[in-house]
């Protein structure tokens, strides 16, 4: 069974062609860093406008990728939830025009189910009952999956996402967007212990994550030591120098890594399980990597942990996820689909 998969519920137009739900035939995407990193972050409307742009030149470069012909296809796959309207508006109806002029079946997919499938691209199989952090800009969950098809939401962030997190505290050291791959790169010049920065605890909520307090307390730290403008409200990135930017970039890390690691750890031990699994966009950080890798190894745990390309926002994961939800359901959606920006797994 060929699926043609479709991804664009942020701020990446992707199209991948996967074969029987194990053979990724072909993995495009577009991402579009330039045109939101002035704003500091993701424009929703210009997030709209670039997959419009990209969706079709992106799905051809796929099909032709997997020397494939679009008369080839069985299946086509598409994310209709969680993520931006308008942005995942654009896959939808692409999705769903193509299905219907193809005459094949249409399956929507959970993107979170298919960051939590993600670790079985390259690894063919992960033994079940495993555990998923899937931490990202939009995102910090971990997952209990009991089987595919079967998952359990365990904790998720009452605040901010880990990845907006990063993004935010890069902001403050004039770092710019997306902040996550810098503070990582930079975090390995700064000093270990050097400052500390807290650890959030939510109160009866074990599994649950918050990120804002550790922000606010970079802020704070940053205004202690003189790098705030009260009068005109802005921090002043330009006067810190190289060293402290790594400083803080090291001690914010180091907080919500440690913070990421102890509680997926903490879910595998309560659920009993012997296999843990990372992705979304902050699981490409070194520091989480490794520390996550020793922990497992310490626990006697085992970890999969998907190459950068299946970590980010991709089609390949959709069209896995694709793949099983026809194979257990039988039917495809209607036509009648439409897109959920708050779609729940
Ligand atoms: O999964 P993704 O590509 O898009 C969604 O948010 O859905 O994740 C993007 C997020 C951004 O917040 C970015 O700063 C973060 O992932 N990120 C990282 C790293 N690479 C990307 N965060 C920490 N360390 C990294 N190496
Ligand atoms: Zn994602």
């Amino acid at each position: 069974m060929l699926i043609l998969a479709i991804e664009s519920s942020c701020d990446e137009t992707a199209a991948a062609v996967v074969k029987d739900g194990r053979k990724v035939l072909s993995n495009v995407v577009a991402s579009q860093i330039e045109i939101h990193s002035k704003y500091g972050g993701v424009v929703p409307e210009l997030a709209s406008r670039a997959h419009i742009e990209s969706i079709y030149p992106v799905t051809e470069k796929a099909l032709s990728d997997a020397d494939t012909d679009i008369s080839s296809i069985n299946a086509v796959a598409v994310t209709y939830g969680p993520g931006l309207v308008g942005s995942l508006l654009v896959g939808v109806s692409f999705a769903k025009a193509l299905a219907y002029a193809l005459n094949v079946p249409l399956i929507a997919v959970n993107h979170l189910e298919g960051h939590l499938l993600s670790s079985i691209i390259e690894h063919g199989k992960v033994e079940f009952p495993y555990i998923t952090l899937v931490v990202s800009g939009g995102h910090t969950n971990i997952y209990l999956v009991k089987a595919i098809g079967e998952y359990k939401l365990l904790g998720y962030t009452v605040d901010d996402a880990a990845g907006e997190a990063f993004d935010k505290v890069a902001k403050m050291l004039g770092l710019g967007y997306p902040g996550g791959p810098v503070i990582d790169k930079i975090a390995k010049e700064g000093e270990m212990g050097k400052i500390k920065f807290p650890k959030a605890v939510v109160r009866g909520k074990k599994l649950c994550f918050s990120f804002s307090g550790v922000k606010t307390a970079v802020l704070t730290y940053l205004k202690d030591k003189g790098f705030y403008d009260k009068r005109r409200q802005i921090i002043l990135s330009e006067e810190m120098s190289k060293q402290f930017k790594a400083d803080v970039a090291r001690a914010f890390q180091e907080s919500v890594v440690d913070v990421l690691v102890e509680k997926t750890l903490s879910a595998a031990k309560h659920y009993n399980c012997k296999v843990v699994t990372i992705a979304g966009g902050v699981a490409c950080n070194s520091a989480l990597r490794q520390k996550m890798y020793d922990e497992c190894k310490r626990e006697g745990m085992k970890l999969y942990i998907p190459n950068a390309s299946y970590c980010i926002d991709n089609a390949a994961m959709v069209g896995i996820a694709g793949y099983y939800k026809f194979k257990r359901e039988g039917v495809g959606a209607t036509l009648s689909l439409n897109a959920e920006p708050r779609a729940r797994l």
